[in-house]
């Protein structure tokens, strides 16, 4: 079975790639832009296995898309290019404007060209997964409530408003045209390779730096933590298993407030890396301007994907996050150079910089 795994250069997408290629019977493409979040390092462990391939191009380039899904002999698109933090779409929305919205289309676009030219029994095999978030649904109050697959969607920032809009395309490509599609809709992720924009591989690395631990607010905002191999898995079964026109949550069943992540991080850290003269790490827990816009609270109901796919998370938060922050501290290799060339940890999305 051949793949087509865009933003596989991503933290998500580079997961995807190194989970599929541990299976000899799958054929692995990674379409990559290769922007700020992309690193070919996050490849290292595959990059010469011989299921794995690597394609740079932009997935608004309709004709190099439809080329690499026809030399491929592609059976399933996984999409998850995208733009995908939230601090950065305030300060510019035009990158996720064109690649998750616009990208999103000429994605589909190739793909139904493509689709339609194969035989009638790998038309009836074909898939395009399109992958989203739960932020798509919006804001959860803090005393209740859960994300269900039919929870109409309510996004709050131009991040999570851009899937959205992704998300309702990818549907009418099925409903229009007849594409096979499957989406998925899932929680924070976290673990290794993780790009050091997103609050716990930032606050692991500002920690061992002792710099300042941004919490935004009060810390009180509740997210659904899953560790990023466990999404990788469920990943793998909705696009291969997945019923077209369905969409399915995925989450991790581990809500946390940001500052209980935070804390936690900083009890590990205390363990395995003690700071010098019996410092403790909270201490440089720092409460900084809230996030424009920032949803309260986000909670995946889960229980259709285990239900119809057999899917359940293997890590809970405390095992997962240990794991992650051992891999931090064993590997700065690979995180050295983005703090140093790409990002340093800077604060992002006070308030919006682009200007029209
Ligand atoms: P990421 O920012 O780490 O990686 C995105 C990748 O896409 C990068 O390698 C980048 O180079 C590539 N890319 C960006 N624009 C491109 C373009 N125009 N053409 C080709 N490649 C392009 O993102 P991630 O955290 O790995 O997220 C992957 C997907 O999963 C996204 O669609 C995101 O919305 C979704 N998602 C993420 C989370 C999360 O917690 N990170 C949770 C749910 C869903
Ligand atoms: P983030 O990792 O950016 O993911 P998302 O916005 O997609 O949920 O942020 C997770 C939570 O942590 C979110 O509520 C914002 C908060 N946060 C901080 O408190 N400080 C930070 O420095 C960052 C980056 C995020």
């Amino acid at each position: 079975m051949n793949f087509l795994v865009t933003g596989g250069a991503g933290f998500i997408g580079s997961a995807v790639c190194r989970h599929l290629c541990a299976n000899p019977a799958y054929r692995v493409t990674n379409l990559d832009k290769l922007t700020y979040a992309g690193n070919l390092a996050s490849l290292r462990p595959i990059e010469n296995a011989h299921n794995y391939s690597f394609a740079h191009a932009d997935i608004c380039d309709e004709r190099a898309v439809l080329d690499i899904l026809r030399r491929n002999d592609i059976d399933i698109v996984m999409n998850l290019a995208a733009e995908s933090h939230v601090d950065r779409s305030i300060d510019g929305p035009g990158a996720f404007i064109e690649t998750n919205i616009v990208g999103t289309y000429k994605m589909l676009n190739a793909a139904l060209e493509y689709w339609r030219g194969l035989s009638d029994d790998r038309k009836s095999r074909f898939r395009f997964h399109h992958v989203s978030t739960d932020e798509v649904f919006g804001d959860l109050p803090f005393d209740g409530g859960m994300f269900v697959e039919e929870t109409p969607y309510a996004p709050s920032s131009p991040y999570s408003a851009s899937k959205a809009a992704s998300d309702h395309l990818v549907r009418a490509w099925h409903e229009t045209y007849g594409l096979p599609v499957v989406l998925s809709n899932c929680s924070n992720n976290y673990g290794p390779y993780h790009f050091p924009e997103k609050l716990i591989p930032l606050v692991i690395l500002n920690a061992l730096d002792e710099k300042p631990l941004p919490v935004y607010g009060a810390g009180a905002n509740v997210r659904d933590w899953l560790f990023v191999e466990d999404h990788a898995r469920a990943l793998e079964l909705i696009a291969t298993k997945g019923t077209p026109g369905e969409s399915y949550n995925v989450g991790g069943n581990s809500e946390r407030t940001n500052l209980a992540v935070v804390e936690t991080i900083c009890d590990l850290l205390d363990i395995r890396r003690p700071r010098a003269g019996g410092k403790r790490y909270r201490d440089l827990i720092t409460f900084v301007t809230d996030r424009p816009g920032h949803d309260r609270r986000y909670a995946i109901d889960a229980s259709k994907i285990g239900r119809e796919l057999g899917w359940a998370p293997s890590e809970n938060f405390d095992s997962g996050l240990t794991r992650t922050v051992d891999w931090f501290l064993d590997n700065k290799w690979w995180w050295g150079p983005i703090r140093e060339q790409r990002y340093a940890g800077e604060r992002l999305g006070e308030a919006r910089k682009e200007v029209v």
